[in-house]
C-alpha cells in the first residue's frame, strides 16, 4: 500500500479509498494506493502551514539545513535500488536508466540546492545620499509541487530541493502513475531527521481530485508544474485566483539541426539520445530533426541503423535501452499518431511492438508534410520526424515554426554557426554538439507553449523566495 505522508507520518486516505498503480510492462496492479479527497489534502496542507509558521525550518541556517538535505541524499544513494524498482515498476523505465541517471541526480538535486542556498551571494545597493539598502531572500512559505510521470523521482526532487533549501515547506503531488518514489522519499527526509511536516505527499488524480484541491488550497504560497500545456493553463488560472507565483514546466517539440559540417557520428549519437532516451517520454525529446541537404542521405542510413541497434525489452532486464511506454493510456496515444501517420510518410523503422505489450519500437518516420500532427504535436514517445534542408536561414525558420519553446540543439564543427544560430532559435535551452547536459546553476524554462517562469540556481531562489529590499536612514 502505497500511503500519503502527512506530517511525518504514513497515512491512508481518511474514507479508506485506493486506486491501483499498474506496472505497464506486466500489464497488472503492483500496488494499491491511498486516494486523497479534499481533508486528507488539507491536512497536508495544514501540517505544511504549521511546519513553516511555527516550526523550526525556516528559520534554521543554511547550514543546518543543508546537513538535513544532505542526509537525505545520503539515504537516497543508500536506497537506490529500491528507488529504481519504484519508478521502473510505476512507469516501465529501464532499471539502468534509474540507477545510472535519475536516482543520482535526484541526490545530487539536494546537494546541489543546499550548497548553493549557503553560497548564494545577496545584493548591496551602495549609495551616495547615505542610504543603507540591501537585499533578504525570506522563503515564501508552503508550495505545492505538482509532478509528472516521466521522470517521477528526478523531477519531483528538482522541485523539492530548492523549495526546501529556501526555507519552505511543501506538498507534492506526484503524478497518478507514478505514486511509488514520493512516498519511500518522504518516508526518508523523516528518517534523515527533518521535522514533521517540512515534506508531505498527496496522492490522486488532478481534475477534481488531489491536483486540484491543491492548487485551489488557500493554504498554499507557491505553485510549481512539470506536466502537459494544456494542464499548465489549468494551473496558471488556479494560481491567479488565489494571486500564487506559478511556475510552469511544459510540454515540447524538440527541434534538432544537423548541419552538413557537424562530426557525424556524434551528431548520430547525440541525435539518437535525444529522441530515444526514456522511450521519448521527454519534454527535452529531439523530436524534430533537420538535416542538411549535403549530407541527408548519409545520416539517415546511419541514424536508422542506430535506432535498430537499441535493445527492446523488459525493464529489469540489464541490457535494456527501450521499455514499454508509462500506461495504456500513453501507448494508445502514441500509437494513433502512428495509425494516423500522412500517405507520404515514410516509416524508416520501428512501429508498434504488435506482440501485446506497450512498446512502441524506436521510430524513424521520412517525408512526412510538415503540417502532418507527427510534425507538429509533441508526441511524447520513441518517435522522430526526419526533414531535409538546404540554408542556416531554412534551419532556424523550420526549427522555429512551433508554439513551443523548451529546447532546441544543433550540431556543427563551426564556432560562428554555433553562436549565431544559438542566438537565433527561440527556446530556452540550445544544446550545442550535445544534449541533456545540465548544469543546475543555468536557467531552465520554455519559451511559448512551454513554460512560464525559469528554476534552476538563482531563477529557482527568486520563484521559492520573496526577496525584500532592506532600506535603512543612517
Ligand atoms: P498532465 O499534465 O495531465 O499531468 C501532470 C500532473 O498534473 C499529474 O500529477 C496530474 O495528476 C496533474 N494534473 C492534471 N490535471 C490537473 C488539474 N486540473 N489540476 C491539478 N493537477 C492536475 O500530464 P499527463 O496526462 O500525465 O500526460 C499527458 C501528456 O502531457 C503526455 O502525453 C505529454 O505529451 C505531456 N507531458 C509532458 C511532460 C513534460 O515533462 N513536459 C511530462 C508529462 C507529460
Ligand atoms: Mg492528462
Amino acid at each position: 500500500m502505497i500511503e500519503n505522508w502527512i506530517d511525518g507520518k504514513a497515512r491512508e486516505a481518511g474514507d479508506g479509498a485506493t486506486f491501483e498503480t499498474i506496472d505497464p510492462w506486466t500489464q497488472t496492479p503492483h500496488d494499491t494506493v491511498a486516494l486523497s479527497s479534499r481533508d486528507d489534502v488539507d491536512a497536508a496542507v495544514g501540517a505544511a502551514r504549521r511546519a513553516f509558521d511555527d516550526g523550526p525550518w525556516p528559520k534554521m541556517g543554511f547550514a543546518e539545513r543543508g546537513e538535513l538535505l544532505h542526509a537525505l541524499a545520503d539515504l537516497i544513494e543508500a536506497s537506490a535500488d529500491e528507488l529504481a524498482a519504484a519508478d521502473s515498476h510505476d512507469m516501465g523505465k529501464p532499471l539502468r536508466a534509474m540507477l545510472g541517471k535519475d536516482v543520482p541526480r535526484a541526490a545530487q538535486n539536494f546537494r546541489f540546492f543546499a550548497d548553493h542556498a549557503r553560497l548564494a551571494p545577496s545584493e548591496l545597493y551602495p549609495s551616495d545620499t547615505g542610504h543603507h539598502a540591501f537585499a533578504r531572500y525570506e522563503p515564501a512559505g508552503v508550495a505545492a509541487a505538482i509532478a509528472p510521470w516521466n521522470f517521477p523521482l528526478m523531477l519531483e526532487t528538482w522541485k523539492i530541493a530548492p523549495a526546501l533549501a529556501w526555507g519552505n515547506t511543501v506538498v507534492l503531488k506526484p503524478a497518478e502513475d507514478t505514486p511509488t518514489s514520493a512516498s519511500f522519499l518522504a518516508r526518508l527526509a523523516t528518517e534523515a531527521g527533518f521535522p514533521d511536516g517540512v515534506l508531505n505527499v498527496v496522492h490522486g488524480f488532478g481534475p477534481d481530485s488531489a491536483g486540484e484541491f491543491l492548487t485551489s488550497s488557500d493554504g498554499i504560497d507557491r505553485l510549481t508544474f512539470t506536466g502537459e500545456s494544456t494542464t499548465g493553463r489549468v494551473i496558471a488560472a488556479a494560481g491567479a485566483a488565489k494571486l500564487v507565483p506559478v511556475s510552469l514546466e511544459l510540454g515540447g517539440k524538440g527541434a534538432n539541426i544537423v548541419f552538413a559540417d557537424c562530426d557525424l557520428d556524434e551528431a548520430v549519437s547525440w541525435s539518437n539520445r535525444a529522441i530515444f532516451t526514456n522511450a521519448g517520454q521527454v519534454c527535452l525529446a529531439g523530436s524534430r530533426l533537420f538535416v542538411q541537404s549535403e549530407i541527408y542521405d548519409a545520416f539517415v542510413d546511419r541514424f536508422v541503423a542506430s535506432a535498430e541497434a537499441l535493445t527492446v525489452g523488459a525493464p529489469s532486464d540489464a541490457t535494456t535501452d527501450v521499455g514499454p511506454l508509462a500506461s495504456k493510456t500513453h501507448f494508445a496515444k502514441v500509437a494513433g499518431f502512428l495509425t494516423d501517420l500522412p500517405a507520404e510518410a515514410n516509416v524508416r523503422c520501428g512501429g508498434v511492438a504488435d506482440d501485446g505489450s506497450w512498446v512502441v519500437r524506436p521510430t524513424v518516420i521520412t517525408d512526412a508534410p510538415v503540417d502532418a500532427r507527427i510534425c507538429t504535436d509533441e508526441v511524447f514517445g520513441p518517435v522522430v520526424t526526419i526533414q531535409r534542408f538546404d540554408t542556416e536561414d531554412e534551419a532556424v525558420a523550420a526549427a522555429n515554426s512551433t508554439r513551443y519553446g523548451l529546447n532546441a540543439m544543433l550540431f556543427t564543427e563551426n564556432v560562428r554557426r554555433a553562436h549565431r544560430v544559438a542566438a537565433r532559435l527561440r527556446a530556452g535551452t540550445v544544446w550545442v554538439n550535445c544534449f541533456f547536459v545540465r548544469d543546475l546553476r543555468a536557467p531552465f524554462g520554455g519559451v511559448g507553449w512551454s513554460g512560464v517562469g525559469r528554476e534552476g540556481g538563482l531563477y529557482s531562489r527568486e520563484f521559492f523566495t520573496e526577496p525584500k529590499a532592506v532600506v535603512m536612514q543612517p
